[in-house]
């Protein structure tokens, strides 16, 4: 239904006007209990199977949405009823932002992938954070929080940043996720970056707070700093990670290079950065050996892709390109392609497992 009806009337737009188009679909059913019911009865599916407790949180399965997707918080209802276990909203930062100018999303359909450059566009997280207290969400909520996209927020400022959208986001959220690959000095360093990310987790102090606090890295990071980075966020606390964001190299694309160039810069998501995503998971899990949660996210778009994600050291994963071009039903494909694999996973509990729930 969704690649021969609607994927065309997409498909047709521009990714953003598609992705927009989305959300109001989104908005609609988390208005509505009604299509809510109606969203459920169509791609619900539960089995005690699926069934995760990580952090004390219950998962009522593996799968949630990734980051950016949902940036202010719009449609969590609409995404508990399309079956997701979870959901991550954000990037939040402290300032509202516009993000770049359009067009800022773009699709590689040769690749099953998307190069975007938003520039964190979101409302801002009081704004956000305030429309969502007292709010019974349905499934567990991540909040994912990063700098405000204004390259003269730099240094001591850029923490501050950071600490106040933490602590508009420890109001609501069940988990909270640092994106770190944000701009952090004038020549684009990032806080992946062993002296930055000390200092941005010496401000935030992970562990005198009363939830799990994640660290999210990009796939283009080198098994030497990702080894650096690690050691500095156990130090500090940090309780998961969340692998991997975006990629800004363009190795390896199907798509002509005619088009990547007319594209330009931005962060590089889906099937072509599965592998390299999945890598970064297999160094976390098999090499530097984090005892912590990890959630594998890049390139998800079948059943197999996630249990590769798994098989490297993922506990949970997140979905973003894939749902673009699977449709949502890929949620529940997921699932059904899982039963099997959180079976065998569960009676073969390694010392990684923080808790896999009993059902
Ligand atoms: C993203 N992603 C992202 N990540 C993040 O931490 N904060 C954000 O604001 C965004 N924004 C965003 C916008 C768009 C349009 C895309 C496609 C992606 C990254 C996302 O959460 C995920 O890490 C990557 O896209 C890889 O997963 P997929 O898309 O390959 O499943």
């Amino acid at each position: 239904m969704y690649k021969i009806l609607l994927k065309p009337l997409l498909f047709s737009m521009d990714a953003e006007s598609a992705h927009d188009l989305a959300m109001s679909a989104g908005e609609l059913v988390s208005s509505s209990h009604l299509l809510q019911d109606l969203t459920k009865s169509i791609y619900g599916f539960e089995h005690s199977n699926l069934e995760r407790n990580f952090w004390g949180i219950n998962f009522k399965n593996p799968i949630g949405l990734a980051a950016g997707f949902d940036k202010n918080a719009r449609i969590i209802n609409g995404i508990a009823a399309l079956g997701f276990g979870f959901t991550e909203i954000g990037s939040i930062t402290a300032q509202s932002s516009k993000g770049n100018p359009k067009p800022r999303a773009f699709r590689l359909p040769e690749d099953d992938s998307l190069i975007n450059r938003m520039g964190l566009n979101n409302e801002g997280a009081e704004k956000i954070i305030s429309r969502l207290i007292g709010t019974d969400f349905p499934i567990p909520l991540g909040v994912n929080i990063a700098k405000t996209h204004n390259p003269a927020i730099l240094g001591d400022k850029a923490i501050q940043d950071y600490v106040i959208s933490f602590e508009e986001a420890e109001k609501v959220a069940d988990y909270i996720t640092i994106n770190i690959s944000c701009p952090n000095t004038e020549e684009g360093k990032t806080f992946e970056d062993s002296e930055a990310l000390s200092a941005l987790l010496e401000a935030i102090q992970p562990t005198s707070r009363s939830l799990p606090v994640l660290v999210k890295f990009s796939v283009d990071l080198e098994l030497e700093l990702l080894s650096e980075l690690t050691e500095i966020c156990e130090n500090f606390g940090i309780q998961g990670y969340v692998v991997t964001n975006t990629s800004s190299k363009r190795d390896q694309l199907k798509s002509s290079s005619k088009l990547i160039q007319s594209i330009g810069r931005g962060g590089l998501s889906g099937a072509s950065i599965s592998e390299k995503s999945t890598q970064i998971v297999h160094w976390l899990r098999n090499e530097i050996k984090t005892s912590h949660p990890i959630i594998g996210v890049g390139g998800i778009n079948s059943v197999d892709e996630a249990k590769r994600k798994l098989d490297a050291g993922a506990d949970l994963l997140q979905i973003y390109t894939g749902l673009v071009y699977e449709g949502p039903g890929l949620v529940q494909q997921l699932k059904k392609g899982l039963i099997d694999y959180s079976v065998a996973e569960r009676s073969n509990v390694t010392s990684h497992s923080t808790g896999i729930a009993s059902s």
